[in-house]
């Protein structure tokens, strides 16, 4: 069935109550949306379900089956989705030389495949209509290389760079992708990662640092978190807007990461479609690529080095990053 309304139809994963995704439910509901408000269990959301405003629906993002369930059922009902926001995620603490694989696994799982999974269901609709918007919230982590956080954050720089991607795979069809960039926001995020800690394997070699560990999932109870409603406001208002930025964020820390994004030369590879593609097969074939010997010999003398560099950059285009890297250093460490 096709709504008659204009109001958009906006699907969130991972609306449980206390998390973003339940505070985004419910700004984009005041903003007079038909919201598709999902989570695994249709109990953490209990206090949506008497509200005309919500379609409630269970939803776990690591399942095909669920996802295309979930996505038929909206489709059915409301005949399209606007506006699909790729909230749910898991935090994973734990130092990674000995962080079980399978708490990485299902790290990668919920907050890579989960979102992909959910664009792979949703686009062939929006694509259909040349119109929609994709939002997916990412993480400063991103660009705050912090110990014990170090899963979480390669998830979040996988999903930062997968949504940069698909901005400009999607433009084609009329699909607008933004880049939600929380930083310490309230939420049960904290709660959820203790509980995930609490169930792994006794540590061994970082047995010591287990206090400094656990405190890592103390990030966002202090009083300096953005509250969660406060971050939904300035996030849907970025989404609803007609040219919605490439990326959003309320948090003092989450503007300095967009400010660093906002200096890359995006603006070339925003060409017709298949010319961008195709410029981007050559990137490596021009002339003024580095030779792979000049590159192999500046290696190879900075590996023997008795103090070794954080980073080591040789060639062209990672002389922008080396001049930025010791930059961010310095203002944050
Ligand atoms: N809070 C921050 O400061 C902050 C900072 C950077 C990024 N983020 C990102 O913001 C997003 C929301 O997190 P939050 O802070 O609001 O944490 P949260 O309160 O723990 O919410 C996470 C939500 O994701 C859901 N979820 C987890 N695994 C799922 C799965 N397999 N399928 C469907 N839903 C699933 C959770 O459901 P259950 O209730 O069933 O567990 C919950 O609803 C996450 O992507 C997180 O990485 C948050």
């Amino acid at each position: 069935m096709e709504l008659q309304d204009q109001k958009p139809v906006v699907l969130i994963t991972g609306c449980s109550q206390g998390g973003i995704g339940h505070a985004l439910a419910l700004e984009f509901a005041k903003k007079g949306c038909h919201v598709v408000a999902t989570s695994r269990s249709k109990k953490t959301m209990k206090d949506l379900e008497n509200d005309p405003r919500f379609f409630l629906h269970e939803l776990d993002v690591v399942s095909d089956e669920s996802v295309k369930n979930c996505v038929e059922h909206v489709i059915e009902k409301f005949g399209r989705i606007d506006v699909l926001v790729n909230n749910a995620g898991v935090h994973s603490v734990g130092p990674l030389a000995e962080l079980p694989l399978s708490a990485m696994e299902k790290t990668f799982n919920t907050n890579i495949y989960g979102p992909m999974r959910m664009v792979q269901a949703v686009v062939p609709h929006m694509a259909a209509r040349k119109k929609g918007k994709i939002a997916n919230v990412g993480s400063v982590s991103t660009t705050l290389p912090a110990p014990w956080a170090g899963v979480y954050a390669a998830s979040k720089c996988a999903f930062h760079s997968l949504t940069d991607t698909l901005r400009l795979e999607l433009r084609h069809f009329g699909i607008d992708v933004i880049n939600i960039v929380p930083g310490d926001v309230t939420s049960n995020i904290g709660n959820s990662a203790i509980s995930n800690y609490n169930q792994m394997p006794e540590l061994k070699l970082y047995k010591p640092f287990e206090e400094a560990i656990k405190e890592r999932t103390n990030l966002w109870k202090t009083s300096k978190t953005t509250p969660t409603e406060v971050f939904a406001m300035d996030t849907v208002a970025a989404v609803m807007k007609k040219n919605p930025p490439a990326w959003s964020t309320t948090s003092n820390i989450g503007k300095f990461t967009i400010s660093n994004y906002n200096i890359m030369p995006e603006w070339n590879l925003y060409k017709s479609f298949e010319e961008a593609i195709k410029e981007r097969a050559k990137f490596n074939q021009t002339s003024k690529s580095t030779p792979t010997e000049v590159f192999a010999k500046d290696t190879m003398a900075t590996v023997m080095k008795n103090n070794l560099p954080a980073w080591f950059f040789s060639g062209r285009y990672s002389s922008i990053a080396a001049i930025l890297y010791p930059f961010l250093l310095k203002i944050l460490f």
